[in-house]
């Protein structure tokens, strides 16, 4: 059996309610009895080109998915085959839960087109825009808009092109390149797989006969020769092989190439793959590379043709698609997952949130479940990558919750920022280590962390007179005066303590390359931007004191009258109250000041740390 065309991929939108399980049921039913040909074929298929032996490689099928898998997306997303004498088809099947939206992407970020279904009854909803905004910036192009339940509505014409209209007119935007409304009925089959005698007005082809059809014709290798590098291979000290799957373009021995981000570059000596060597490669193809010089390549790097490199950049704008309950938060560092690359990042700014129904750009200070927005993204190392325009596995990535591992965020790369990456660091001739010795100590971050009124800056400033008797040089940084200042536009909400901590952390590792001891006494409740401010320093210069004081006893203090008015409901996101903190697990000190007192907390912590030279 032959197929006219590649196989087609595609995902369906839309609830149960919408008649979503009816219509796939009907479809691999209806082809159900050329399923059997089509596995008859997959069968010697398998045998010939398959990794799996005498079973059947479904692999073959699915190529092209696999690459989410290792990303980690894969979340819930079924994926099921038919056939038809015409063409193989994947779909997508995402259960509509309450992260339907993630499962959506997922599914969308491999996909061709995407069936949109709408009810009759209702037409375009809220959810029908949602959904065309998220497979539209997932890079899907064709859309068919399934007009489901028609036997509802008598089959009326008018009622089918006020809703196709409509439709047209909100997608107009979105960059789809074609749109092809079916009126049908999943339920009893009209226009699914025959044509049905109840909507004679309708001349356009079934469902099943327009997948068939719709020409898709694949770009990717096209382009110049990209293969990031999932894994290093050297089974003896003879042999050193670089493995990936081909993300774009081709490759044939004695090819020249670049390693990126580092740039050094050689030329293709082999392309091995378990059957023996290759004299041609391309994109979808998963090989082995070995080449004719030394480079330093790891996995996370990517292998591209060396005249016509891909970028290399450490800040970008994405477009993102929030998909945690909890809310993004700029300045927090998440891991950003892209093809085989892990790497910290950080959104800097969010430059507008996208409204679904109408696109407009709206202000925000975080992106909330599901909502889309663009940002600007900062990373920790350069990574070299494409568009999400130009290439899907290159250009899209996932953020993921570095306390969690919950997959957060999925964001496609529009275009680098050149800005930071203009900017060099000024290596200065005075540097710490003259500083530190001059000041006769070992610069250190003292950070403090508890609840407010649990003894922070009370233990800080005993430190801080002995440390000074001592002869040495301090500072203390404390919230509630940083916030006079430097913070004075920050306020309580988890976005605003999270800008606190970022700013503060960034000003102790400024005072500790200055050579200072400095002490941080901020509420600091966030296990995440803890992390953030340990991570600026080298091994053992912060130091986590946990003044680990329970609520009761805070409240009882309670210095500044703060609880009382938060209980009383006259202040807001108090921490404690209706705000959380989250304490250390494995903090350097932890210190008890109800059972303590402050001198003795303080000598615990001179106790722990040395600030001599
Ligand atoms: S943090 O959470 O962002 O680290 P920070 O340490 O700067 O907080 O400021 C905490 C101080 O601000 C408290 O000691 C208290 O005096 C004051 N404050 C005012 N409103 C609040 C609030 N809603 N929650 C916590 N502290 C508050």
């Amino acid at each position: 059996m032959t197929t006219i065309h590649s196989p087609l991929r595609f995902i369906t939108c839309g609830s149960v309610d919408d008649g979503k399980s009816t219509l796939i049921g009907r479809l691999l039913h209806e082809s159900k009895s050329i399923f059997d040909d089509q596995l008859a074929a997959l069968e010697s298929d398998s045998r010939q080109h398959g990794t799996q032996g005498e079973d059947i490689d479904f692999a073959l099928l699915v190529d092209g998915l696999q690459a989410e898998r290792e990303q980690g997306i894969t979340i819930d997303v079924a994926y099921r085959f038919f056939a038809t004498e015409k063409r193989r088809f994947i779909v997508a099947d995402t259960p509509g839960h309450e992260q339907y939206t993630r499962n959506m992407a997922t599914g969308a970020s491999t996909a061709d087109l995407a069936i949109i279904l709408v009810d009759a009854r209702k037409g375009i909803l809220t959810q029908t825009c949602r959904h065309s905004r998220i497979v539209s910036m997932m890079g899907i192009r064709h859309i068919v808009l399934a007009i489901n339940k028609m036997d509802l509505v008598s089959f009326s014409e008018s009622l089918f092109e006020n809703i196709a209209a409509d439709f047209k007119k909100f997608a107009s935007k979105l960059g789809f390149l074609t749109i092809q409304a079916i009126p049908l009925s999943a339920l009893d089959g009209d226009n699914v797989v025959v044509s049905g005698h109840r909507s004679p007005w309708y001349h356009g082809s079934t469902l099943l006969t327009y997948l068939e059809d719709i020409d898709i014709s694949e770009t990717e290798t096209t382009g110049s020769f990209r293969m990031p590098v999932q894994s290093v291979n050297r089974p003896n000290s003879d042999f050193r092989g670089f493995c990936g799957r081909i993300a774009q373009g081709y490759i044939q021995p004695g090819d020249s190439i670049r390693i990126l981000p580092s740039g050094q570059t050689s030329r293709i000596k082999q392309i091995v793959v378990w059957q023996g060597e290759l004299e041609y490669a391309e994109s979808g193809d998963s090989v082995t590379l070995t080449f004719a010089d030394e480079v330093d390549v790891s996995r996370g790097d990517m292998i591209v043709s060396s005249a016509q490199p891909a970028q290399v950049a450490d800040q970008f704008e994405a477009r993102l698609l929030w998909m945690s309950s909890h809310p993004l938060m700029p300045g927090r560092t998440y891991l950003l997952k892209l093809h085989s690359k892990e790497v910290i990042a950080t959104v800097t700014s969010i430059k507008y949130l996208e409204d679904v129904n109408s696109g407009a750009h709206l202000a925000a200070k975080s992106l909330n479940l599901n909502e889309i927005g663009v940002v600007n993204i900062s990373l920790r190392q350069q990574i070299a990558f494409e568009p999400y325009s130009v290439n899907r596995v290159l250009g899209g990535f996932i953020l993921i919750d570095r306390l969690t591992f919950d997959t957060v965020g999925a964001g496609m790369i529009d275009f680098a920022l050149r800005r930071a990456t203009n900017i060099h660091w000024q290596a200065l001739e005075i540097n710490r280590d003259l500083r530190a010795r001059l000041n006769n100590q070992t610069p250190r971050c003292i950070w403090f962390t508890g609840l407010s009124g649990s003894g922070k800056s009370t233990i800080a400033n005993l430190l801080d007179k002995r440390l000074h008797a001592d002869g040495r040089h301090t500072y203390i940084l404390d919230g509630d005066n940083v916030r006079h200042g430097l913070n004075r536009d920050l306020g309580f909400t988890e976005a605003d303590r999270v800008e606190n901590i970022r700013r503060v952390a960034e000003v102790a590792k400024l005072m500790v390359d200055a050579g200072l001891i400095v002490m941080v006494s901020f509420i600091s409740p966030y296990a995440s931007e803890r992390r953030m401010a340990r991570e600026l320093f080298v091994e053992g210069e912060f130091i986590e004191v946990f003044v680990d004081t329970p609520l009761e006893e805070c409240e009882r203090r309670d210095a500044k009258g703060l609880y009382a008015k938060a209980r009383r409901g006259e202040l807001k996101n108090f921490t404690g109250i209706d705000s959380s903190y989250e304490p250390p697990e494995k903090p350097e000190v932890h210190l008890r000041s109800e059972i303590d007192s402050p001198e003795t907390c303080m000598e615990r912590i001179l106790a722990a740390v040395s600030f001599s030279c």
